[in-house]
C-alpha cells in the first residue's frame, strides 16, 4: 500500500529508483513520482498510473546522486498527478514521500495552515507544509520534523529532502514498513527489501517512532526522545533473481508454476530425518491452548478455513477462523486459553495488525505464519513460521495460500503428535505434502484444457459461481476471489447446499456454476445441486477427485489425502482465474483498485 525507495550517494540516482519503484509497484501503482537531486540541479516528476508513464517522462538531464520516489494507491485524494507524491512545501524547498495515513490531518489544516494554498487533496501535502511551518522560528529541517511527528496521529513512513542540503534524506517510521539498507559509500531507503536486492543485502529494521538521517556514508538512528540507537543490519536471504519474471509472460502464472516447489520446500525446511521441527515452547503453548483463533484477512483467512478442520482432528483443539477487520473491534466471548494464529503473507497488514497490539495487550499467546521475515506481525509475536514460499509478487495471492495451509499441517501434526494423539501419529504428512506436489504438477500440466475451459466458460459472463460443502465450500471462496480480484467477473463461492435457500434466483441461462468436489458424502449431494442449477439454465463444470470422477466429469484431481484436498482442488481454480482474465484481456498481475500489502485500517 504505497511504495517508498530512497537512496544518496551514487550517480544515476533515477536509474535505481525507477527500478526499485517498479519492484514496489505491487503496494500500488495508480500514480508514481520522484525527486532527484545533486548539487547543482534537483528534478521532481510525477505521472498518473503506472510506473512506465513516469519513465516516459523521464530525460537525460533528470538525473542526481540522491533520491527519493513514491508508487501511490489512493487513500485521501484520487488518483491524479496532483496528489501524487512527493509533495512539497509552500516555498517548493522541502520534499516528502509518504505511506500510510495521517488521521488529524484536518485538524492541523485548520490550526496551522488555514493561510496555506495546496495543490492536491492528499495528507501528505498537509505534513509537508506544516514541516516548514515549524522551520519558521528558525528551526532546523530535523528539529521542525521532529515537532511535526510529535504533532501528527497516525500511520507513515515518511522520505524527506531539503532541496538546500541535497547530502541527507530524513526518515521516519510509525506503524508503516520502512528499511534502510546499507550499501558501500551510499546507502538506501525502501518499504520491502524487494525493492532495493540489486543493491545491497544488508538491511537495518527500524521500530515505530524512530527517526532516521541518512547520509551516503553513515546513518544515524534516533527514538522518539532523541536518544541514538545503535542496531546491526540482518542479511536478506533471497537473491535478485527470485524476483525476476523470467521467461513467464506474468508472475501469477510463475507462482501457480511454484506451488510444487514450495511444498518440497517446507517439508525440507521443517523436518529433519522425517520428524518435524518446530519450536517446543511454541508446541507446548499450543497444545495448552483450548482454543486457537486463525485471524486474517483475504486470501490468509480463506486458507485458515481450509486448515480448520485438520487442525481440530489433528490437534484436538477447537478452531475459530476471524476476519481482521471486524474481530478487532467486535471481539467474541473469548474462550479461557486462547491461542491466536495470524495468518498474513506481507506479515504488514494493518487490519490483521490491529488486532495483534489488541490480543498482545490482553497478554494473550500468539503466532504469525507469514512470508517476510522480520515483518511488523512477526515481530509482535510471541513465535513465527516462515511460510519459505518466496516473494509473491502478482497481487492475487497464490503461493501463499497453499503455503500457509502445509505449514498449518506441519504445525497441527505436531501438536497432535504432543497430545499422542492417535490420528496425527499415524499420518505421515511430510510424504502426503510429497504426493501433493507432485498432484500440483499434474494439475498444473493441464493448463491447455483448463485455458479451453476458461474461454469457454467465463469469457463473456458477468457472473459466476464456485459451490462446494466442507473442504470444498472453503476453496470455494477462494476460488471466487480470485476469478473477482483479476478478471472483475461478480464471483460468489457458495456452499452448495445453501445456494437454494436464495442465491439460485441469479441463476440465468448460461450463468457458469463450477463444482468442486472431492469428499464421497457431501460430493454427491453437490452433484444434485448441480443438477438444480442446471435444470435452471446454468452451465456447470465440475472440478473432481480421481476416485470420486464420472465420465462427463471435466477437471480431474489426483487424489490426495482426505484432509488435504484444498491444496490440490485450488490449483485449477487458480489458473481459471489467470485465463478467464487474458481471454478478457485484463492485466493479471495488477488489478485495479487493488494493492498486494494493505497497511491501513
Ligand atoms: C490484500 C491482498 C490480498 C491478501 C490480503 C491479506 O487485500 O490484495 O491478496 O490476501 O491483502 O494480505 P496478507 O499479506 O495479510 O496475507
Amino acid at each position: 500500500m504505497c511504495g517508498i525507495v530512497g537512496i544518496i550517494g551514487k550517480e544515476h540516482a533515477e536509474e535505481v529508483i525507477l527500478k526499485g519503484l517498479e519492484r514496489l509497484e505491487y503496494r500500488g501503482y495508480d500514480s508514481a513520482g520522484l525527486f532527484v537531486a545533486n548539487a547543482e540541479t534537483a528534478h521532481l516528476v510525477k505521472a498518473q498510473g503506472r510506473i512506465r508513464n513516469l519513465e516516459e517522462k523521464i530525460t537525460p538531464s533528470t538525473t542526481g546522486t540522491m533520491g527519493i520516489g513514491h508508487t501511490r494507491w489512493a487513500t485521501h485524494g484520487k488518483p491524479s498527478e496532483a496528489n501524487a507524491h512527493p509533495h512539497t512545501s509552500a516555498s517548493q524547498r522541502l520534499v516528502l514521500v509518504h505511506n500510510g495515513v495521517i488521521e488529524n490531518f484536518e485538524a492541523l489544516h485548520q490550526e496551522y495552515l488555514s493561510e496555506d494554498h495546496f495543490i492536491g487533496q492528499t495528507d501528505t501535502e498537509i505534513v509537508v507544509h506544516l514541516v516548514e511551518k515549524m522551520m519558521a522560528s528558525g528551526t532546523t529541517v530535523k528539529e521542525a520534523f521532529k515537532k511535526t511527528l510529535g504533532l501528527i496521529r497516525g500511520s507513515y513512513a515518511f522520505a524527506l529532502v531539503d532541496r538546500k542540503d541535497p547530502e541527507t534524506i530524513y526518515v521516519a517510521k510509525n506503524k508503516s514498513p520502512l528499511l534502510i539498507g546499507l550499501g558501500d559509500g551510499f546507502n538506501v531507503l525502501c518499504s520491502d527489501a524487494l525493492a532495493m536486492l540489486d543493491q545491497t543485502d544488508r538491511f537495518v529494521e527500524l521500530e515505530d517512532g524512530e527517526m532516521v538521517t541518512v547520509r551516503a556514508d553513515h546513518i544515524t538512528i534516533e527514538d522518539i526522545a532523541g536518544n541514538e540507537i545503535t542496531r546491526a543490519p540482518y542479511q536478506a536471504t533471497f537473491d535478485a533473481s527470485d524476483i525476476e519474471k523470467g521467461t513467464y509472460p506474468y508472475y501469477m502464472l510463475k507462482e501457480i508454476d511454484e506451488q510444487p516447489a514450495v511444498m518440497r520446500r517446507i517439508v525440507e525446511h521443517y523436518t529433519t530425518d522425517g520428524q518435524i521441527v518446530m519450536d517446543s515452547q511454541l508446541i507446548k503453548e499450543l497444545a495448552g491452548s483450548d482454543r486457537i483463533y486463525i485471524v486474517a484477512c483475504g486470501t490468509s483467512s480463506h486458507a485458515g478455513w481450509a486448515a480448520k478442520k485438520f487442525i481440530e482432528t489433528l490437534a484436538e483443539i477447537p478452531v475459530e477462523v476471524h476476519l481482521s477487520s471486524e474481530f478487532g473491534y467486535d471481539m467474541p466471548l473469548l474462550s479461557k486459553k486462547p491461542f491466536f494464529i495470524y495468518l498474513t503473507q506481507s506479515g504488514e497488514t494493518a487490519d490483521s495488525r490491529q488486532v495483534l497490539v489488541k490480543t498482545n495487550q490482553l497478554g494473550f499467546p500468539s503466532l504469525t505464519i507469514t512470508n517476510v521475515a522480520g515483518s511488523t506481525l512477526s515481530r509482535e509475536a510471541d513465535y513465527t513460521l516462515l511460510l519459505h514460499a518466496g516473494p509473491e509478487i502478482a497481487v492475487a495471492s497464490t503461493k501463499a495460500y497453499t503455503a500457509q495451509i502445509a505449514v498449518l499441517a506441519l504445525l497441527a501434526k505436531k501438536v497432535g503428535e504432543y497430545q499422542a494423539n492417535p490420528i496425527a501419529l499415524e499420518l505421515d504428512i511430510a510424504h502426503e505434502l510429497g504426493l501433493i506436489a507432485s498432484g500440483m504438477e499434474t494439475v498444473i500440466n493441464e493448463k491447455a484444457l483448463i485455458q479451453e475451459l476458461a474461454a469457454d466458460y467465463l469469457t463473456d459472463t458477468r457472473n459466476a459461481f464456485y459451490i462446494g460443502r466442507s473442504n470444498d465450500y472453503y476453496v470455494s471462496l477462494e476460488a471466487a476471489l480470485k476469478l473477482k480480484e483479476i478478471s472483475y467477473i461478480q464471483a460468489e463461492g457458495f456452499a452448495a447446499g445453501e445456494l437454494k435457500h436464495g442465491t439460485i434466483a441469479l441463476i440465468e441461462e448460461d450463468t457458469p456454476v463450477i463444482g468442486i468436489i472431492t469428499e464421497e458424502i457431501t460430493g454427491s449431494h453437490t452433484r444434485g445441486n448441480l443438477k438444480e442449477v442446471e435444470s435452471r439454465g446454468a452451465k456447470t463444470l465440475t472440478i473432481v477427485s480421481e476416485e470420486l470422477a464420472k465420465e462427463t466429469d471435466q477437471i480431474i484431481l489426483p487424489t490426495v489425502h482426505p484432509l488435504l484436498t484444498s491444496l490440490i482442488s485450488v490449483i485449477p481454480t487458480q489458473l481459471i482465474a489467470y485465463y478467464a482474465t487474458l481471454q478478457r484481456g485484463f492485466d493479471v498481475d495488477k488489478p485495479r483498485n487493488l494493492a498486494k500489502s494493505v497497511t491501513v485500517e
